[in-house]
């Protein structure tokens, strides 16, 4: 078999230079090499990472993607996430961003079991050829090759030695990748994994005291952040709330890995919110009652002065999280900073 070509990348200002195995994007090979350039989904929802070709040819993997505008297209923007290099390029970007620890490394994962949560989330493991390296928080992209189709999910554990990924996954009527994981996909079956990517990890020298908002399919990646407060060595001192958000009672899961983290932590506190619902019948472990409403109002509502006292990850639909921004960070005052996370769109 022949070696896939390598091509040179640019980037234009800085100097910095990476190369691209041809069929890897512009971003993963960038953030494979350690060079920060700016995303956000990894999917071509956001327009986080959009850039200009200086010189060079790409190829669009979807030239459709909703995360460039119309007037983003006329001035010849497109999306690292979603370019291909087809030849040594030089590429305009915004500027450098941080990286994490963790390289993004691309190996084959096989489905090891899948646990239903609610009556449409279910939690699915895999084991990996290599490696579980990862931050509390991150995610990471599943190739389905039967539908040939790629999306990203956020981890629901702990970077670990036995090779274990866990995502908590919540099904779209109709979806493509979720219609395959839900459906089709049989314990042993194989998938390509290429992980971790994101920015929402838990940052353990920020806050002691963190919160943890979860909209929806956004459980996992809570889930994790707070299993990785509660393995930190002064665990005891740090205090985390969880807030659950749905639209019916239904739909709201209280994982029983985080009650196993309480007992790590000086305090966690499990709040539950349903926005369709007369109320929840979820008891909290902690006993708060439900919140009515979204769970960004019940953020507002339960941490009321001490609101900006605390560093925020939070995951779920974009609706949610930008609602959340506003509520903390533009109503509020909260550092922009000490406010993470990655939009699902
Ligand atoms: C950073 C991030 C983390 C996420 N973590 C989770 C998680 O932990 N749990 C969870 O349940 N969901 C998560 N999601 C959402 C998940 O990636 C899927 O969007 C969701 O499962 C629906 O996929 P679907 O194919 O079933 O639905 P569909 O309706 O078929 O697809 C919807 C999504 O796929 C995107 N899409 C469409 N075509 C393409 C394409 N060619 N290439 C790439 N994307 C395309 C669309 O922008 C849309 O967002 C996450 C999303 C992001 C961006
Ligand atoms: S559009 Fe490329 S990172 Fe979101």
């Amino acid at each position: 078999m022949s070696t896939p070509a390598e091509h040179h990348v640019l980037v234009d200002g800085t100097g910095v230079r990476f190369s691209c195995t041809e069929g890897d994007t512009l971003l993963r090979a960038a953030l494979r090499a350690g060079v920060g350039l700016s995303y956000e989904c990894n999917s071509g929802a956001c327009g986080s990472c959009r850039y200009e070709l200086v010189d060079g040819e790409v190829r669009d993997r979807r030239p459709d993607a909703p995360g460039l505008s119309p007037r983003d297209r006329r001035r010849g923007r497109r999306l690292a996430c979603q370019s291909e290099p087809l030849s040594d390029c030089v590429v305009r970007a915004g500027s450098l961003g941080e990286v994490t620890a963790y390289r993004p490394v691309t190996q084959t994962a096989r489905l090891r079991a899948v646990r239903p949560l609610t009556h449409d989330m279910s939690e699915f493991v895999f084991t990996a050829d290599e490696h579980a390296a990862f931050a509390p928080g991150q995610y990471a992209m599943l190739y389905f090759p039967d539908g040939r189709v790629e999306r990203a999910y956020s981890m629901s554990n702990l970077g670990n030695r036995d090779r274990e990924w866990k995502f908590v996954v919540k099904r779209t009527p109709d979806g493509q990748a979720t219609s395959i994981l839900f459906d089709k996909l049989e314990v042993g079956s194989e998938v390509v994994l290429d992980g971790p990517y994101g920015h929402a990890y838990l940052r353990p020298e920020r806050n002691r005291d963190i919160v943890c908002v979860a909209g929806g399919s956004g459980l996992g990646a809570m889930i994790s952040v707070v299993l990785g407060a509660a393995a930190l060595p002064d665990a005891v001192d740090r205090t985390a709330h969880l807030f659950i958000g749905g639209r019916r009672e239904e739909d709201v899961h209280i994982p029983e890995a985080v009650l196993v983290a309480r007992r790590r932590l000086r305090a966690l506190h499990v709040h539950t919110a349903v926005s369709e619902a007369d109320g929840c019948d979820a008891q909290p472990p902690c006993g708060i009652p439900p919140f009515r409403g979204f769970v960004h109002e019940a953020v507002v509502r339960t941490l009321g002065e001490s609101i900006t006292g605390f560093t925020y990850y939070a995951a779920g639909p974009p609706a949610m999280t930008d609602a959340l921004a506003r509520a903390l960070v533009v109503e509020r005052g909260l550092p922009a900073d000490h406010l993470y996370f990655d939009r699902f769109c």
